[in-house]
Formats: structure tokens, C-alpha cells, sequence
């Protein structure tokens, strides 16, 4: 084991006063763990551009709008800390629910224009929830750089938006979106879509990226057998959420780069 685990903030911030004595720069990675490719690529950005990495686990329940989405969130976290330790990562952070909310979430970030449209109008509270975490987690790791996937396009804009409005020094990076090789994005979710959804899955990405508009995407992927919850553009982006097998995929495209 190259890594180092905290299970303790007080211990943490003791190790990370004494790497800023010593001047080395912290890239900061959070997670909720079940780790894949998608995750390992926002670690191995960070390591190329960082001194040290930090990578956080934990699961948050403020952001879950659904109680058995968060009591089916997969958790195999000796499967994740070998994976982050394959990847030489410096440091593991796995703080529990009572070390992030001594509060019991009676304090909370909010954000008032842009938290309640698209994944925000579907999920209740849950850009509340990330935010909350992000910024605590931000707060405990004062890292230089945290590394945020393109992936979750809404949530990448949200916590940049955060850093700035909360004048964090820690800068966010944003990185792109690993895909499958038939361009399904990586997500955990994939692992619950039996073999014939997860074969039309990858009809997603696809659909986002060749139609000519967003609403034409929508309906194509309504005939192909998807329930959309919603497929938009805006100036640079379309963005989209659709269902399939009780599965929900969310996934996003430039629109510069449609076929
Ligand atoms: P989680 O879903 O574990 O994702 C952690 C980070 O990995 C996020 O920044 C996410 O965008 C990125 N990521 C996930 N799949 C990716 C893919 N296929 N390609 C590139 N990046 C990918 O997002 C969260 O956790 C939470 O909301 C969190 C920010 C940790 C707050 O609780």
C-alpha cells in the first residue's frame, strides 16, 4: 500500500498543514466511490498536474432525492481503495456522516437560478445537497486543484460557480467524459442495465450527438424505447436525462461536434 487513509479530519488536516509547510501542491479528486475508468482519469489528471493527490469516498445523503437510490448505491470500498492505490494515489479520505454534518444539515448552500432547471427540476434539493458536500469537502481537503467530470456538465458548472461565489482558492478543472468503446458514458449505474438495455444505451450518446436539434434527439430516443426526462441546448452544449430498465443515464455533448 502506497496510499494513506484518513478516516479522521483531525489527522488529515494535520498531514495537509505539514505539506503546505513544505510547499507541495494537493490536486483533490471527490468521489462516491465504485470507482471505474471515469474516476481513474480525473486521479491520473490530477497527478500529472500535482505533487500529491487526494481522492474522497463518501456518499453522500443530502444529494439523494430517492431513499432507495441511496440505500442501492454500491459501496465495494476494499475494490476501490486497491484501485486508487494501483494508481499510486497519495491519499484517501473517508470521513463519515457525523464529521461532514456536526451540523445535521441544518446549513445549507443554495443556489437560486440555475440549481432548479434540468437534472435540479427532475431531483429535488439534490444541487443543495452537492453543493453542501462539495464546499465542506473543498473546505477539509485545501487542495489547489479539484477535478470535476465533464460528465456531470450541470454539477461541473454548479461548483465552479460555488469556488467563485465563495471566493475558494482551490481552482476547479473540469475534465472530459470517459466513454465505453460504443460511447455509452461510464457511469456505475451502467452495472444495473440488463444486456439488451445496456446495449440500447449506448443509442443515447449517439442520438445527442447526430440530430439536428434537441427536440428531434428527444423524440428519436422516445421511439427508440427510452423514457426522456428531458434533452436540451443551450449555447455550447446539449445536454439530456432518459431512463431505460428503471436505469436513469444522464449525458452530454459539445454542440460544435455534431455529425
Ligand atoms: P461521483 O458520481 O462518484 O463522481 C465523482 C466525479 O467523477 C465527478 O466529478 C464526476 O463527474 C466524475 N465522473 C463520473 N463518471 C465520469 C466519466 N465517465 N468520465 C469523467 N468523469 C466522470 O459526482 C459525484 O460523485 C458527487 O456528486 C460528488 C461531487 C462527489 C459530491 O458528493
Amino acid at each position: 500500500m502506497t496510499t494513506t487513509i484518513f478516516d479522521d479530519l483531525s489527522l488529515w488536516r494535520a498531514a495537509r498543514l505539514a505539506g503546505l509547510r513544505r510547499g507541495s501542491t494537493l490536486g483533490f479528486v471527490p468521489t462516491m466511490g465504485a470507482l471505474h475508468e471515469g474516476h481513474v482519469s480525473l486521479v491520473r489528471r490530477s497527478r500529472e498536474e500535482n505533487d500529491r493527490t487526494l481522492v474522497s469516498i463518501f456518499v453522500n445523503p443530502s444529494q439523494f432525492d430517492d431513499p432507495n437510490d441511496l440505500a442501492n448505491y454500491p459501496r465495494p470500498l476494499e475494490d476501490d481503495l486497491a484501485m486508487l492505490d494501483a494508481e499510486q494515489t497519495d491519499f484517501v479520505l473517508l470521513p463519515d456522516q457525523a464529521q461532514l454534518y456536526p451540523d445535521g444539515y441544518r446549513y445549507r448552500v443554495s443556489e437560486t437560478e440555475r440549481s432548479g432547471t434540468l437534472e435540479g427540476a427532475h431531483r429535488p434539493g439534490h444541487f443543495d445537497g452537492v453543493l453542501t458536500v462539495v464546499l465542506k469537502l473543498l473546505q477539509i481537503a485545501q487542495a489547489d486543484r479539484a477535478y470535476f467530470g465533464e460528465k456531470d456538465w450541470q454539477q461541473l458548472h454548479l461548483v465552479r460557480g460555488l469556488a467563485e461565489a465563495f471566493l475558494l482558492p482551490t481552482r476547479i478543472i473540469g475534465c472530459p467524459t470517459v466513454r465505453e468503446a460504443d460511447g455509452l458514458a461510464i457511469s456505475s449505474r451502467n452495472r444495473r442495465l440488463d444486456p439488451d438495455d445496456r446495449e440500447k444505451a449506448a443509442e443515447f450518446h449517439r442520438t445527442l450527438s447526430s440530430a439536428a436539434t434537441a427536440d428531434g434527439a428527444a423524440r428519436a430516443l422516445e421511439r427508440a424505447g427510452f423514457t426522456v426526462d428531458y434533452v436540451e441546448d443551450d449555447a455550447s452544449r446539449r445536454v439530456g436525462a432518459v431512463r431505460i430498465g428503471g436505469v436513469r443515464l444522464i449525458d452530454n455533448v459539445p454542440l460544435g461536434e455534431r455529425q
